[in-house]
């Protein structure tokens, strides 16, 4: 395509002497008005190379599209490919929707960069060099005039429009911003209905908008200054050399023909750095946008595998929390000195009030977080020196709020484990009694459970989510607050699904329903980050004033004497 337009560009610079040629010959007495064989000639020519040209553009342009096409994708896998790599922590603080439109604009801007690249920077390059050596050859003074012109708009230009970058780039982090609070609030619809926050949120929408009207303002305006600017010049540079031209053909310097040639070229150039002013704007703004996630991509994964990082191995499953300290973006604090051992095959309980940490310990273990201090150990393996997909590989979660994709469920729950057949899928349902509720939809497995699983009810979100901790199978078995959505009736029919489950693994179940997790083999009861009591039910019951007996009273509520 380089080459192309290279070729296509040297055409363009070769027409105009042909027609200042034709010019010459029209004047000349020997071609007599019946002899036209010269002049038809040079107009075979030139029509021969408007042809090449022709052919050579159809050519490129096709290659273009190809290879734009591939590479946008291209752009966009890479993109998305190590954006995903980022951490928990990286997502908690990014909304989703700036982050699809990041990806979209770095692949848009690529398209936008090479094109200007091809179809404007690259062609005047060779424009001007080639017209400057024509010119140059004909007559240094007009050579210097347009040289001189270029290269001040050049430079205007580039100096112009690297002053301007900085309010592109806050012109484009405000337009993702705009994108962020239009997903949020998409994504509160319900909220917003809920609480008749319409009026509200109009307003809001309105005010970043017209933040980004602002910045949109004032940065085209610039560009309109800047334009008039070299209008004004280009229209003065065209008098200038027309008037020193014709000084020159009155010493016979040049001829008409040279008038024609001067005219061809300084129209190209005009044309040609029209579109320049126009592009650099473009350019930059595309650059502003890629940087967005060209920022993304240069910010190192949060959590990354230690060079030669083995896999976890685990053959007991046993877990250990030694003197752990953690908090959450270095302020706030969760868990000091948290040390906590679990046996192989254990099945232990984390009980404790709101916000004590307990779901943090699952975060922890699964490393979606660094931890400050301390070490978590499984089989005797820091989990911070071991590869992050041997150890997602190792631990079944079923979280306190299940996510879905918007596919079928089916898929969803074939997810915790790819290569598994639709018997082991239908099987796995059956235990997490997930089977009832699907079989009764009219697509059956086939349904899909909208954005995030939005179209389940909350105890069915969680039966799939167990369903699928189920069909993963894995030796480590994680439940945060996983039947807590479940009515009495089926919450008693999947505890014992559970506990089946729970058998031959290590197990750590989170509960707030104390009745749930009577029957594990050890309570630890949490508070305030640290462990206050541990024990199982009937222990700590016999215990005089603790937490564990405070909360069951509360809950067995009247039935206690
Ligand atoms: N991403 C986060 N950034 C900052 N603070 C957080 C984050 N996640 C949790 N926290 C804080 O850490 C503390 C412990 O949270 P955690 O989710 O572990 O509580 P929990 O014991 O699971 O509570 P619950 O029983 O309500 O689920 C809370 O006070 C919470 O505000
Ligand atoms: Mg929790």
């Amino acid at each position: 395509m380089v080459l192309a337009v290279t070729i296509m560009s040297l055409i363009d610079i070769a027409i105009p002497p042909f027609y200042k040629r034709f010019f010459d010959a029209l004047l000349t007495r020997e071609t007599t008005k019946q002899n036209l064989q010269p002049i038809l000639v040079i107009l075979v020519t030139i029509l021969a190379l408007h042809g090449a040209s022709w052919l050579l553009n159809t050519l490129s342009d096709f290659a273009f599209n190809r290879l734009m096409a591939r590479g946008m994708a291209d752009l966009q896998n890479r993109a998305f490919s190590y954006l995903i790599g980022h951490s928990y922590q990286f997502f908690s603080n990014q909304f989703s929707g700036s982050l699809v439109r990041r990806i979209n604009k770095i692949a848009q801007s690529y398209q936008s960069i090479f094109e200007i690249f091809l179809d404007i920077f690259w062609p005047l390059t060779i424009s001007v060099v080639g017209i400057l050596f024509v010119l140059f050859g004909r007559n240094r003074w007009i050579g210097l005039i347009i040289l001189a012109w270029t290269l001040a708009i050049l430079a205007f230009n580039y100096f112009y429009a690297r002053w301007k970058y900085t309010f592109d780039i806050e012109r484009s982090r405000k337009d993702s911003e705009v994108t962020g609070v239009l997903s949020d609030a998409i994504a509160n619809q319900n909220n917003i209905q809920l609480f008749t926050g319409n009026t509200h949120e109009n307003k809001r929408v309105k005010e970043i908008t017209d933040e980004l009207v602002k910045l949109r303002i004032f940065g085209w305006s610039l560009g309109v200054t800047s334009n008039a600017v070299q209008q004004a010049c280009m229209i003065l540079v065209e008098f200038v050399a027309t008037y020193v031209a014709v000084k020159l053909w009155q010493k016979n310097v040049l001829t008409i023909g040279d008038f024609a040639l001067l005219q061809g070229y300084i129209l190209m150039l005009f044309g040609k750095l029209r579109s320049f002013r126009k592009s650099i704007r473009s350019l930059y703004e595309a650059f502003a946008d890629a940087q967005e996630m060209v920022d993304i991509m240069n910010t190192p994964h949060e959590i990354q595998n230690i060079r030669g990082a083995k896999p976890l191995v685990v053959k007991k499953a046993a877990i250990e929390f030694k003197e752990v300290g953690f908090s959450y973006h270095q302020t706030r604090t969760v868990l000091k000195h948290f040390d906590l051992k679990i046996k192989p095959k254990e099945k232990v309980a984390f009980v404790g009030s709101s916000g004590a940490g307990k779901s943090t310990i699952v975060k922890l273990l699964f490393r979606f977080y660094d931890i400050d201090r301390g070490k978590i150990l499984i089989d005797d393996q820091n989990i911070s020196k071991v590869t992050q997909d041997s150890l997602h590989n190792q631990i079944a979660l079923v979280p306190q709020e299940p996510i879905l994709f918007h596919r079928t469920l089916m898929e969803n729950i074939r997810y915790g484990r790819r290569d598994a057949t639709d018997d082991e899928v239908i099987e796995a349902a059956k235990k997490a009694h997930c089977h009832e509720f699907i079989s009764s939809l009219p697509l059956g497995y086939e349904t899909f459970v909208g954005e995030r699983g939005i179209k389940l009810s909350g105890g069915e979100r969680q039966r799939v989510a167990i369903a699928r901790a189920i069909l993963k199978n894995a030796p480590i078995l994680v439940l945060d607050e996983a039947t807590s959505s479940l009515d009495s009736e089926s919450e008693a029919l999947i505890q014992d699904a559970l506990h089946e489950l729970m058998k031959d693994k290590t197990a750590i179940a989170i509960a707030h329903r104390l009745s749930t997790i009577m029957e594990m083999d050890r309570i630890i009861v949490m508070d305030e980050g640290r462990v206050v009591d541990t024990g199982t039910h009937e222990s700590l019951l016999k215990k005089k004033d603790n937490i564990y007996k405070t909360l069951w009273e509360i809950q067995a509520g009247g039935f206690l004497p």
